[in-house]
């Protein structure tokens, strides 16, 4: 879900619902507002559906309703209770003169409800978030070391709360003043010049500051227009981390692209140079923060990488990579598993946690299952500060900047190459590579984004291919070694974006069971490895390929250029530039990118925020 909340000059509403517009991508179940005005009263409007929906009730109810210069807004991914206008966010008390919003799960709920119904409270939704409402709204009015004071009153209900949950909320007799508190789910701070905002992330105030501040672990924050303050659950002061976003409103705007995705597609070479930059430096690979010694890093006999969705197919590359420079066994686990299978881990086991966000609750989990067990964690994550690489003992910032549309693309490229970057570092610690070696790998990297430059003028060729195969029932994807995950990924982004179903194959098991669905016209993309570095490999695949297409399929082959031999078993070809063997996967996900983007574009689906899918996911 995504929350924001202002107090300031401003009119609020516009203020929130811009907010709420940059960060749609974290859920569009539903959406709504709550404003503040002078004279005492909270306005509140919510409408299940994306947020245009939200903005025709709002002209319908009239905009000049929500007149006041403070308030909040929610965009939902629905957890409890289907998104309907009665479960959408803000949720009131009885009264309705308090309104939260909430993203997490209150796993106590259940309990809290009974607890209000016994009360002779009825609640009117099915959310955990209403129970919230109810309490705060008792506590202002009841408990005696909090009664009219806001900050306390949540304080005090935090303190009940288990689970995961960011609250945002709001109060009639206050309306200078927002609480907003954490727990293991995103908040931070927008210090403006006489305003001062709360959101799940810097892309809601971007437009008004790049000032920001970061909240810890179990925080809550009063702002006003004035300013900011934190304190812990039970009232301690506490300090807020300042930082300052080092990208503007520009990285957050389509510029002139029909989609996010599109453009995201566009900046990869930008993505990769910037993920990069400054890692190689005095002969060396370098994180961005490092609390192992070098000598725990040298004892490191095994590594765990865990992530879920693209990220996790990352790491399926970075397995190849790690295995054969470091020599070290890499398992590669969706984070959602990886805790629950106790896996065998000790204060010698890496694990390499990959998140764009850094708040996705499967793996910040994971990375706590692991250090429990003693285990090093080091992440790989997108967004300054967030929760996992808080968490984590070495950190590796990627900097693909803000990725909008749902589906990754600049941030799974940036992903591979941050892995790359980490079995580099493992290498070096442990002398399985030389340094000139180690100097040698990263500047094959840095070559990459040229490479990808290459590959983004076949666009408007795998444009063409995708409208033609618009039509299709079903796509499969083959591939080997690294490639494999390519086929992965490239079958997830057209489940995600054209609903289609897709799945992908290592191609060498194709014969050993998904071979009896090919039939007559089905679309098989093929992703070649080269020629010139696997031989072997390259030849077993154009068996493969042939074995398909004798089958009737229709092959649309990805593979070097100047492959002369994969030529005659390709009904459709797609060259990419010669690169190294192991950073195959950063040219051949391109194409698959944009072929998913055009099927579902030319099935008239929204390619940034396909159905029932949500950017972050912060539940479990
Ligand atoms: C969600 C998104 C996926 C993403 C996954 C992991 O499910 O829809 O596109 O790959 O989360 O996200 P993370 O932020 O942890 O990389």
């Amino acid at each position: 879900c995504g929350i924001v909340g202002y107090v300031g000059h401003r009119k609020a509403l516009d203020v929130v619902l811009g907010g709420l517009r940059r960060m749609e991508y974290r859920g569009y179940d539903s959406a709504g507002v709550a404003v503040l005005d002078g004279a005492g009263s909270l306005t509140v409007e919510r409408k299940a559906g994306r947020l245009a929906n939200l903005e025709a009730a709002l002209d319908e109810a009239g905009r000049s309703r929500f007149e006041g210069t403070a308030g909040m807004g929610h965009t939902r991914w629905a957890t409890h209770g289907p998104p309907v206008d009665r479960n959408s966010h803000p949720h009131r008390d009885a009264s309705q003169r308090v309104a939260v919003v909430h993203n997490g799960i209150i796993e106590n709920f259940a309990e809290l409800r009974a607890e209000l119904e016994a009360d002779g409270i009825d609640l009117a939704s099915d959310t955990d978030t209403e129970t919230a409402a109810h309490l705060i709204a008792r506590a202002y009015e009841k408990d005696p070391d909090a009664a009219g004071d806001l900050p306390a009153s949540v304080r005090a209900v935090c303190r009940r709360l288990q689970g995961a949950f960011t609250l945002v909320v709001t109060h009639a007799d206050h309306p200078d003043m927002i609480v907003a508190a954490r727990r293991s789910s995103p908040l931070v701070v927008g210090v403006g010049e006489g305003e001062t905002f709360v959101a799940s992330d810097v892309a809601a105030f971007i437009e008004h500051t790049r000032e920001a501040v970061e909240l810890g672990q179990d925080q809550l924050v009063t702002i006003t227009r004035e300013g900011y303050e934190v304190s812990d659950f039970h009232g301690e002061l506490a300090q807020g981390k300042p930082f300052t976003v080092d990208w503007d409103l520009s990285a957050a705007e389509k510029g002139g692209h029909e989609y996010f995705m599109l453009k995201e597609i566009e900046e990869q070479p930008d993505a990769l140079a910037n993920s990069l930059r400054g890692h190689f430096a005095g002969g060396r690979i370098v994180l961005d923060e490092q609390r192992i010694s070098d000598q725990d890093l040298r004892d490191i006999d095994k590594v765990f990488v865990v992530a879920c969705g693209s990220a996790y197919h990352s790491g399926l590359v970075a397995k190849y990579a790690i295995e054969h420079w470091c020599r070290l066994p890499v398992e590669v686990e969706l984070a959602s598993e990886f805790r629950y299978r106790d896996p065998v881990l000790d204060r010698d086991t890496l694990v390499v946690a990959v998140s764009q966000s850094g708040e996705t609750m499967d793996t910040l989990e994971a990375v706590r299952h692991a250090r429990e067990q003693r285990a090093r964690v080091l992440a790989v994550c997108n967004t300054n500060g967030a929760q996992i690489p808080r968490e984590s003992d070495a950190v590796l910032y990627t900097h693909a900047g803000p990725e909008i549309g749902v589906a990754s693309t600049k941030a799974f490229l940036a992903q591979i190459a941050a892995n790359y970057l980490v079995g580099l570092a493992l290498a070096q610690a442990r002398g399985t590579k030389y340094p000139d070696e180690v100097g040698r790998e990263f500047a094959d990297l840095e070559a990459m984004p040229k490479a990808v430059e290459q590959v983004l003028t076949t666009v408007d060729q795998v444009r063409d291919l995708g409208a033609r195969l618009a039509d299709s029932k079903a796509v499969l994807f083959l591939g080997r070694h690294v490639g494999y995950p390519v086929a992965l990924e490239g079958a997830l982004k057209l489940k995600e974006l054209a609903y289609m179903h897709a799945e992908g194959f290592a191609a060498g098991e194709l014969k050993h069971g998904p071979i009896a669905l090919i039939e007559k016209d089905l679309p098989v993309v093929v992703v070649m490895p080269s020629p010139r570095g696997r031989a072997v490999l390259h030849a077993k695949l154009v068996s493969n390929i042939s074995e398909i297409q004798a089958r009737g399929a229709r092959t649309i082959v990805i593979a070097e250029e100047g492959d002369e031999t994969v030529r005659p078993f390709a009904d459709e070809l797609i060259e990419v530039p010669a690169v190294p063997t192991l950073l195959q996967p950063l040219v051949s996900t391109v194409p698959l990118q944009v072929l998913a983007a055009e099927i579902a574009r030319t099935r008239g689906y929204d390619v940034d925020k396909p159905r029932n899918l949500a950017k972050s996911v912060t539940v479990e």
